[in-house]
C-alpha cells in the first residue's frame, strides 16, 4: 500500500522483484514473473561489445565490493573495483588454461562471446579515462626481484593495458619510492604516496589506483551548506558539512522490495552517481548490497523519473590505501595464491601474493551550472519529496557510455578517511 502511494504523489516506482531477477520486473509496467526470459541478453546495450565487457568487469566489481564491505561491516568502503579487474585481466595474458580460466570466471568472460577481450578492454579504458569523465584509473603488475619474463607476455600487455610490468630491485626504499612516483605520474598527484611498505615475500603484486573528484550537472550553492546532523545508526549522530538544494531536480525511485529510496544525480562528462538510501536508519545495507549487478543498475538507470526534491548530502572526501587480497581470495581466485599456472610469463613457477589498491574519492558544491540542464525538467509538476543522504548509503558511480561501475562506496561516516 505504502508503495502505491509513493507512486501515486511522484510517478515513480520501481516494480517488485527488482534484485536477483534482473529479468522483466523493471521494464515498464510490471511484467509478468513468468517469462522467464533474461532482459540482459536481449537488451540492445549489452549487445554492444564494449559495453558487455563493462558489464561484465562490473559485476566482478559488485563481487569484490560484497567481500571487502562484508570483511568490514562496521567501516566506510571505497573501492574503484575497475583498476583491480584491469590488473587481473592484464594478468590472464600470463595465464595458462586452468589458470586463466578461473581468472575468466572471476571477471565473468565465460558469459562473453567475444573472441578479443584484451583489445576490447582497451577500448573501454580510453572511454572510461576520457579527460572529460575527471576519472583516472591505473593499474600494474609487480614481480618479485630479479624475475626473467618472456617478452612474448609484455608486448600485448603493454599493446592492450598500456602498462609495462614492473621487476622490484629487492632493496624496500628504492621500490616504494618508484610505486609511489608511478602512482603519482599516473595520478598527476592526485593521490597521497603511500608509506607501506612493499612486502618483502612478493611474488606476484597487483596495484590498482584511481582517483575522481565529481562536477555535478548542476552545482551546490556554498551558502546553503551547513553542519547538520548525520546519524551514523538509531541511537548515535554526527554534524557534518551538508550541501542542500531545495529545489533540486534528479531522477528517483523508490524499492520496496529493497526498502530503499533510490536516487540518481548526474554529473558532467557522462557520469553519474546512483544513491540508495535505506527507508530507516542502519548500518545494515546487506539487501541492498546483495542485490547489485550491473544488470540491475543498468535497468535502475532506465526506470528513475525525474522528480523535483529537498535534497541534502553531505561533502565527502574518502581515501583508502590497503590490501584487497583477502578479498581476492574470496572471490573464486584462491587458486591463483596456490600453484597458479603461470608459465606464458617465465619458467620459475610464480604465484599472486598481494593485491593492493589505492583510491581518493571527492564531492564537495562544485559542478557546472547554477541551473540543471532542461532535458532533466521534471515532465510534470510533481509533489516535491525529500531525500535526505543524512544516515547510513551507498553510492555507486556510473558511466553512462558503457554503463562502467568506476567507484563504489558504502558510507556509514562521511567524516571518515
Ligand atoms: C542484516 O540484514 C540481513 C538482511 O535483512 C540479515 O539477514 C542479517 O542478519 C543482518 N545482519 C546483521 C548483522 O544484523
Amino acid at each position: 500500500m505504502q508503495a502505491l502511494m509513493l507512486l501515486l504523489w511522484t510517478g515513480a516506482l520501481l516494480g517488485g522483484g527488482s534484485c536477483q531477477n534482473s529479468a522483466g520486473s523493471l521494464e515498464g509496467s510490471p511484467a509478468p514473473e513468468t517469462t522467464g526470459v533474461s532482459v540482459e541478453e536481449e537488451d540492445p546495450f549489452f549487445k554492444v561489445p564494449v559495453n558487455k565487457l563493462a558489464a561484465a568487469v562490473s559485476n566482478f566489481g559488485y563481487d569484490l565490493y560484497r567481500v571487502k564491505s562484508g570483511l568490514s561491516p562496521t567501516a566506510n568502503v571505497l573501492l574503484s573495483p575497475l583498476s583491480v579487474a584491469t590488473a587481473l585481466s592484464a594478468l590472464s595474458l600470463g595465464a595458462e588454461q586452468r589458470t586463466e580460466s578461473s581468472i575468466h570466471r572471476a571477471l565473468y568472460y565465460d558469459l562473453i562471446t567475444n573472441p578479443d577481450i584484451h583489445g576490447t578492454y582497451k577500448e573501454l579504458l580510453a572511454s572510461v579515462t576520457a579527460a572529460q569523465k575527471n576519472f583516472k584509473s591505473a593499474s600494474r603488475i609487480i614481480f618479485e626481484r630479479k624475475l626473467r619474463i618472456k617478452s612474448s607476455f609484455v608486448a600485448p600487455l603493454e599493446k592492450s593495458y598500456g602498462t609495462r610490468p614492473r621487476i622490484l630491485t629487492g632493496n624496500s626504499q628504492v621500490d616504494l619510492q618508484e610505486v609511489n612516483n608511478w602512482v603519482q605520474a599516473q595520478m598527476k598527484g592526485k593521490l597521497a604516496k603511500s608509506t607501506r611498505e612493499i612486502p618483502s615475500e612478493v611474488s606476484i603484486l597487483l596495484l590498482g589506483v584511481a582517483y575522481f573528484k565529481g562536477q555535478w550537472a548542476t552545482r551546490f550553492d556554498p551558502r546553503k551548506t551547513s553542519l547538520q546532523d548525520f546519524h551514523l545508526d538509531e541511537d548515535r549522530s554526527v554534524k557534518v558539512p551538508m550541501m542542500s538544494d531545495p529545489k533540486a531536480v534528479l531522477r528517483y525511485g523508490l524499492d520496496s522490495d529493497l526498502n530503499c529510496k533510490i536516487a540518481q544525480l548526474p554529473l558532467t562528462g557522462s557520469t553519474s552517481i546512483i544513491f540508495f538510501l535505506p527507508q530507516k536508519v542502519t548500518q545494515n545495507l546487506t539487501m541492498i548490497e546483495e542485490s547489485l549487478t550491473s544488470e540491475f543498475i543498468h535497468d535502475i538507470d532506465r526506470e528513475l523519473k525525474t522528480v523535483r526534491a529537498v535534497l541534502t548530502v553531505p561533502k565527502l572526501k574518502l581515501s583508502y590505501d590497503g590490501e584487497v587480497t583477502k578479498s581476492l581470495q574470496e572471490i573464486k581466485l584462491q587458486s591463483l595464491f596456490d600453484s597458479p599456472d603461470f608459465s606464458k610469463i617465465t619458467g620459475k613457477s610464480i604465484k599472486l601474493t598481494q593485491a593492493e589498491h589505492r583510491a581518493s574519492f571527492e564531492w564537495n558544491e562544485d559542478g557546472a551550472g547554477p541551473t540543471s540542464s532542461p532535458e532533466l525538467q521534471p515532465a510534470h509538476i510533481t509533489f516535491p519529496l525529500d531525500y535526505h543522504l543524512n544516515q547510513p548509503f551507498i553510492f555507486v558511480l556510473r558511466d553512462t557510455d558503457t554503463g562502467a561501475l568506476l567507484f563504489i562506496g558504502k558510507i556509514l561516516d562521511p567524516r571518515g578517511t
